[in-house]
């Protein structure tokens, strides 16, 4: 019952946060490291451990959002195209410790159904937020920029059937979590069969 309080805790207080919260305080490289390895074991069908990670750390985070407002300036039509939006990308890791970008590499060839890898890449990375969460470290997962855009696989040098999951920004903050919100309970969208 311990064991269950515990994890519920850190299940329940976990929360997304924003990194324009962080306060750019710098997290240990070695805690990083306990979080990618909290992510190894993940669930995996056929062992095939599809996660992995591309971690950003000290100067590394500057230059990969400098990168990816460079991305989002090349590969976007000039009539949609925000300074805004590029001035945003290219600020997001002024106040974060580590970024990991976070694939799932696709076994060649695949025996595993596309869904189950995808799937078992998120385990790994839940996995992240909530050894984050237990250190007390904040963390958001991002789809934004260019996250699900084909220059960001390139990039990264990721083959066709990779796929990009999530950008991980990791810092830490002074402000109190949000309160955490759900619609509805998990009962409306649970049928028993007995
Ligand atoms: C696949 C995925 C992508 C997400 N992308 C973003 C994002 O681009 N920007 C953002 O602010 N939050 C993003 N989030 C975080 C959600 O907004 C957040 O989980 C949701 O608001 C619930 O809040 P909580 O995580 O604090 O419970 C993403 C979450 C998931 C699972």
């Amino acid at each position: 019952m311990e064991k269950l309080n515990t994890l519920t805790d850190i299940i329940l207080s976990r929360r997304s946060s924003k990194p324009a919260t962080f306060n750019g305080n710098r997290i240990e490289d070695t805690e990083i490291e306990t979080l990618l390895n909290l992510a190894h074991w993940a669930p995996t069908h056929g062992r095939t451990e599809p996660w992995r990670f591309k971690v950003y750390a000290g100067e590394g985070v500057t230059k990969f959002c400098e990168a990816h407002a460079a991305l989002y300036k090349t590969n976007t039509d000039p009539e949609v195209f925000t300074t805004a939006k590029f001035e945003s990308l290219q600020k997001l890791g002024s106040q974060t410790s580590h970024i990991i970008g976070v694939y799932m590499q696709r076994q060649v060839p695949a025996k595993i159904p596309l869904v189950e890898e995808i799937a078992a890449t998120a385990a790994a990375m839940q996995n992240i937020l909530l050894g984050a969460e237990a250190l007390g470290i904040s963390a958001l997962w991002s789809t934004g920029g260019m996250t699900h855009h084909p220059a960001l696989k390139s990039f990264w040098g990721l083959a066709e059937e990779d796929v990009v999951m999530g950008l991980l920004y990791l810092g830490y903050t002074n402000e109190p979590a949000a309160a955490g919100k759900r619609n509805g309970t998990a009962s409306e969208k649970t049928e028993w069969i007995k």
